[in-house]
């Protein structure tokens, strides 16, 4: 109904490196939004050597695709707790099978996803940003030496402990997580373009730092005026 299409539900959908984790905290440090990253929580998985991390490890070193069964009991339990709330998933789906996984799973509890964000950044600029990039890997906070310096070099602006180069993001590893998504994540761009009923799909192009943000938060504040601000963004 009228009130359902006013949540924001949303997929940030894109290439390695096309910004979605950057983008993503942006809206969810802005607007009262919660933003889920199935690479952090792989992450985290592997950190903590959970069942789930122990068997996506070298998955995830090599630059390949954890299986969907996996993927699947990574954030179904996630889903749920996401209820009633405007989110963001980043990083999910990556197959087709997962989006029609997800779409299953959303349409049973009778809330759609709204929106599909379909982030539209050349290979070679990717690659360039790719070598710039810093993680602080606790948080998942995402730095870059060129578009988002930390505060000191090194060192995360919240915790001042030290910023790690994602041990997937070496040039031969990158290329092979670029071929994965041609090969196995595009598809979902025809899909989701073809579901007559489903999302709004909104494909943002952009090159220079600052280019696609003020796009994304067009197309989000004018299809979800209910959207709050946080109180740290209205300070
Ligand atoms: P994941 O962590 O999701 O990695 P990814 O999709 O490869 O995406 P990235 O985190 O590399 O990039 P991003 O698009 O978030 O870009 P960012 O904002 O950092 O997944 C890691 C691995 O986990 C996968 O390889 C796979 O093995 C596994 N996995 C995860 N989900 C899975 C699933 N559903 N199924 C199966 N396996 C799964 O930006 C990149 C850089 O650019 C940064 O340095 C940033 O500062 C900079 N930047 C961002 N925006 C701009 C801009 N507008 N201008 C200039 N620079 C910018």
């Amino acid at each position: 109904g009228d009130h359902e299409a006013r949540v924001l539900r949303m997929v940030m959908f894109g290439k390695p490196g096309s910004g979605k984790g950057t983008l993503s905290s942006r809206l969810a440090k802005k607007y009262d939004v919660l933003s889920l990253s199935t690479g952090d929580l792989l992450r985290q998985h592997i950190a903590e050597r959970t069942a789930v991390g122990q068997q996506a490890e070298g998955i995830v070193a090599q630059g390949g695709l954890v299986p969907d069964e996996i993927m699947l009991q990574v954030v179904s339990s996630k889903l749920d707790a996401l209820r009633n709330r405007h989110w963001i998933l980043d990083g999910f789906p990556r197959t087709l099978n997962q989006g029609k996984l997800l779409d299953t799973h959303l349409e049973a509890q009778n809330t759609p996803l709204s929106l599909v964000v379909n982030l539209d950044v050349a290979d070679e600029v990717i690659l360039s940003r790719i070598s710039d990039r810093w993680v602080h890997l606790p948080s998942g906070r995402i730095y870059n030496m060129s578009y988002n310096r930390p505060k000191v070099d090194g060192l995360d602006d919240e915790t001042g402990e030290p910023l790690a180069k994602r041990p997937d993001d070496n040039p031969e590893i990158f290329a092979h997580r670029l071929k994965q998504f041609h090969e196995s994540t595009s598809p979902l761009i025809s899909y989701y373009a073809s579901k007559p009923k489903s999302a709004r799909m909104v494909t943002l192009q952009g090159q220079t730092s600052d280019e696609i943000w003020p796009k994304l938060e067009a197309v989000v504040r004018s299809s979800f005026p209910n959207l709050r601000e946080t109180a740290a963004a209205r300070r």
